[in-house]
């Protein structure tokens, strides 16, 4: 079987669609096919073959529109390939030890007739690592970016109706773009949005709001494409809108874009003097409305959120947010959590950033690279400062594109508020890298003036020439006895910690074992380069001039188990654990960045042996804090709270509390209990209700409790998992385990463990449950029930297809009078009384009342010779039998125009479909549509 034909379109070109209005935003989640390895691409022998192979439309191998996938697996994105693979040794250390590699995704798209006309867009979110698409066996794009997404008109290239429209991506994951974890595979979304042929491009509306003397300006720049045949004038109106949707302002621009081309237009909103301010706590958001008009016509419209607030680095006493001064108080962050790998849900998104609200961070580095899209939107919402970091440093046009496509993005963000062009870059104190960093500015700067450029240097602060004198803000990463030196030499450069700390813990452990690549969580050890948290914040705080911290990192991360390898798989440096549970750092942090509330934490837990003597920390914002030990004080001491509080003191079985006074008088005390043995296990939903959507997703924490509910601090039991919640990922935050992150077992670490599940997809009836059970030896079972809320409106999905096979090549014997055998073939030495053709038209009228054979070989795609499909007619015409191998296997007795389906058994090898239509005189019969497949057919 060759290509699939295209079916025939009337005219040459769709109308300029002045009857399509605004866009639609289709997610592209299902029918991706997906095979584990590469394929190669065929060798190329002949003159015949070599000259095809160098046309569009004619990609060979697994990217050809006609190659067999029905037998691949089916996956749904976001699909973190990686994080499906088993841990093992030999594999990188800074990917986990999970296997890399080559794979390749495949589709099967429709558009209907209504598509025609319309600009269709694909965007693929995030593709680790290099990726190659082809879209009906044309290369449409090339992306070298694991982190940036990729926009392609398909427009050119789709075809509609009942065509397939083959969308194809191979993945070389074995590429790695840093020494993190990067996941691999389509770890985002994909999304097909079509658009009138006039449109706003994407990430073209730029509406950041800023001040000039007591006076707020919304500058507004809106880029749009046309894509039809004739030139366009069109008016672009922009709304501003509060958070009540009350219109608070409106811009117009007059805008003629060329056809194939783009046009740039420009407006400022009238000036507002009292708006509603964005800052961290106050998070409010306006949104501007976008509309593309042709006189009543509305022919694209796009809404962005913006927030007003202004920003200033003061190189003598640190940053300030809407003029009063803020302490950054961040952490750096990679994009994976435990279960998921990079595919998180964007309620595992969330989670994490109410986790970081509630440490008292107030500043989040994207540290390396751009992110989910949602989760720039969540900073917004949730009131972080965000330094968003690119990736590859390097002046060369790809690269700088990378960068451009970064600040597109992400510039309405109120949360943006540094553009980062680097990380620890050898050529840093370079007039080599100055260059480049000069380019690397300049290209933000033509986007985005507002925000000061920045890079985190780790060295060549002081060589004549370097990286610090192309910037507007120097963030130094760790050379922390560096900081009175640079800002001495550079009173008048601004300055920040843009990285520091990397200190080591293992979540409820309190003994470091070298051997058994267990770290203590004292907050004893930190990366030769790096120090503790407390000493890091020390020499931050105590100085006005550098700005404030990001601390090296909020959570674990999958592979970088620095100081250990093997079998470490994940990271000792987070704040949180892979699962977001915290460590003793959270403690520490709250203590030295909360200031509005008590904070009162406590460790260790309170389970060890009679005749230990315990080392006991208390972590508090308050004047005073007392040590209880079953009920006897063991002293007295003023808050430290930049060193935390200490005593040591014998171990017996019982409780020790802390008590923590302000103003004399106790503000709050924390307990820590021993625990009876576990005997039951428990689950705490994150949040009460999921939105039935097929999306939304939460993480569930698992205790073992003993028989007062109390969590056993050294429970590792062995937990399963059931019921009919759909799990996507495990963890329990203990670098050293080797246990798989999918499925449904996973063991407790110090007494818990993470389930992530995600909500079917509720159609119309909201009142659904699902439940969670977690089982485990010799403890009580448990379940919970999350209830599904009905989503607001249905997702719109891309109509998808399973892979069909067209038969577009079949024979016909010459009309008989006798019924003819449905087997009979030509002679081998007969080229002349069959006829060769291609279904799509009917033969026209019967001549004579009798029989006409016609007949197809082909061999079945492999899942259909394993398992059965069916044929399906598009459209014959006439009365006729249907065989296969000569068995008849269907048949039409109606010979009015019409779609059969008939079914097909298992099969190996090639077949032989043939049909013998009855005729009658002056009649019409034959093929109107094309002939399929295929299983069963899906949208
Ligand atoms: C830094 C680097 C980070 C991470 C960290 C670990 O030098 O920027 O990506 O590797 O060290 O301490």
């Amino acid at each position: 079987m060759g290509l699939l034909p295209q079916v025939a379109i009337a005219g040459t070109n769709g109308p300029d669609a002045a009857d399509k209005g605004p866009r639609e935003t289709l997610l592209l989640d299902k029918g991706w096919r997906f095979h584990d390895g590469d394929i190669a691409m065929p060798v190329l022998i002949t003159h015949d073959q070599t000259y095809n192979a160098a046309k569009a439309g004619r990609a060979l191998g697994a990217a050809s529109p006609a190659y067999d996938d029905s037998d691949w697996t089916e996956v749904t994105l976001p699909h973190d390939f990686v994080s499906f693979q088993p841990i093992e040794n030999g594999t990188n250390v800074d990917q986990g030890y999970r296997r890399r590699g080559i794979v390749w995704y495949r589709n099967h798209l429709k558009f209907s007739d209504a598509d025609r006309g319309r600009h269709i867009e694909l965007q693929l979110d995030g593709i680790a690592t290099f990726a190659t698409i082809w879209f009906n066996g044309t290369l449409v794009a090339r992306n070298w970016s694991g982190y940036n997404s990729t926009y392609i008109d398909l427009t050119p290239y789709v075809t509609y109706g009942d065509s397939d429209n083959a969308l194809v991506v191979r993945v070389d994951a074995t590429a790695m773009e840093g020494w993190w974890y990067a996941g691999g595979g389509i770890y985002r979304d994909a999304w097909i949005v079509k658009r009138n042929p006039v449109h706003i491009v994407t990430d073209g509306v730029f509406a950041h709001p800023v001040k000039e003397g007591d006076e707020w300006k919304v500058p507004i720049e809106v880029t749009l494409n046309n894509s039809g045949t004739k030139d366009k004038t069109v008016q672009i109106v922009c709304t501003l809108l509060d958070a009540e949707e009350r219109k608070i302002s409106e811009g117009f621009i007059d805008l003629t874009v060329p056809k194939l081309g783009n046009a740039v237009g420009k407006a400022t909103m009238p000036a507002l003097s009292d708006p509603e301010l964005w800052s961290i706590e106050t998070l409010y958001l306006y949104r501007v409305l976008t509309r593309v008009t042709e006189g009543a016509g509305v022919w694209d419209e796009v809404t962005t959120t913006c927030g007003f607030r202004t920003e200033r680095f003061d190189a003598k006493t640190g940053f300030y947010l809407n003029d009063k001064p803020l302490k950054i108080k961040g952490v750096c962050l990679h994009q994976d959590h435990a279960g998921v790998g990079c595919a998180v849900p964007e309620g595992v998104l969330d989670f994490r950033l109410r986790k970081l609200k509630e440490l008292g961070a107030n500043a989040i580095r994207f540290s390396h690279n751009a992110q989910n899209k949602a989760l720039m939107d969540a900073c917004d919402r949730h009131g972080f400062l965000v330094m968003a970091e690119n990736r590859n440093f390097n002046a060369s046009t790809d690269y700088l594109e990378q960068l451009e496509w970064l600040v597109r993005r992400d510039r309405n963000h109120p949360s943006v508020f540094l553009w980062s062009v680097f990380n620890e870059e050898p050529m840093q104190g370079t007039e080599q890298g100055y260059e480049m960093v000069r380019r690397m500015s300049a290209v933000v700067k033509s986007l985005d003036t507002s925000r000061p450029v920045t890079a985190a240097m780790n060295d060549g602060l002081f060589t004549a020439l370097n990286v610090s004198d192309a910037v507007d803000v120097v963030g130094i990463n760790y050379q922390q006895h560096q900081y009175d030196a640079f800002h001495a030499a550079h009173p008048d450069i601004p300055m920040f910690s843009s990285e520091d700390t990397s200190a080591f813990m293992t979540r409820g452990e309190y003994k470091t074992d070298a051997g058994k690549h267990i770290m203590a969580s004292y907050d004893d050890d930190a990366a030769p380069w790096g120090e503790t948290h407390r000493a890091a914040w020390k020499e931050i705080s105590s100085r006005p001039f550098v700005a404030g911290t990001f601390v090296w990192t909020g959570f674990d991360y999958h592979g970088e188990p620095t100081p250990h390898t093997w079998p470490t798989n994940s990271s000792f440096f987070g704040i949180m654990d892979l699962c977001g549970f915290e460590k003793t750092a959270f403690y520490i942090h709250q203590a030295q960045w909360i200031d509005d509330r008590p904070v009162l934490g406590l460790v260790p837990h309170w389970n060890w042996q009679a005749g230990d003597k315990v080392r006991v920390m208390a972590c508090s914002n308050l004047d005073e804090v007392e040590l209880f030990v079953n009920g006897k004080s063991a002293g007295k001491q003023a808050v430290d709270r930049l060193n935390m509080n200490y005593w040591t003191v014998d171990y017996a079985p019982g409780f020790i509390e802390v008590r923590g006074y302000r103003g004399g008088k106790i503000a709050a005390r924390t307990r820590n209990e021993t625990t009876g043995k576990a005997v039951a296990l428990r689950l705490v939903k994150d949040r009460p209700t999921l939105t039935g959507d097929g999306r939304d997703a939460m993480p569930i924490r698992v205790e073992a409790i003993d028989a007062k509910g109390r969590v056993v601090p050294d429970a590792n039991h062995k937990v399963t998992f059931g019921g009919t919640a759909t799990i996507i990922g495990l963890g329990n935050g203990d670098p050293n385990c080797l246990e798989a992150e999918k499925g449904d077992t996973r063991s407790l670490f110090n007494g818990l463990a993470q389930v992530i599940i995600q909500a079917p997809e509720v159609a119309g009836n909201p009142a659904r449950l699902v439940n969670l059970v977690a089982k485990a030896d010799g403890l009580k079972p448990t379940n919970a029930e999350i209830w599904l809320d009905a989503p607001k409106a249905a997702t719109p999905r891309q109509p998808t297809m399973s892979p069909m096979m067209v038969l577009d090549s079949w024979f016909r014997a010459p009309d008989a009078t006798a019924r003819p055998d449905p087997n009979q073939r030509a002679a081998d030495t007969d080229m002349n009384s069959w006829a060769w053709f291609r279904p799509g038209e009917l033969f026209g009228v019967a001549k004579a009342d009798g029989y006409s054979l016609v007949a197809a070989n082909y061999t079945p795609f492999a899942s259909i010779q394993k398992n059965g499909g069916r044929v399906v007619f598009t459209s014959i015409t006439g009365t006729c039998d249907i065989y296969l191998d000569g068995q008849a296997i269907g048949r039409k007795d109606d010979p009015a125009p019409a779609a059969l389906t008939v079914a097909i058994p298992p099969f190996s090898g090639s077949r032989r479909l043939s049909l013998v239509f009855k005729l009658k005189a002056g009649e019409p019969f034959g093929f109107a549509g094309v002939i399929r497949i295929g299983g069963p057919e899906k949208t």
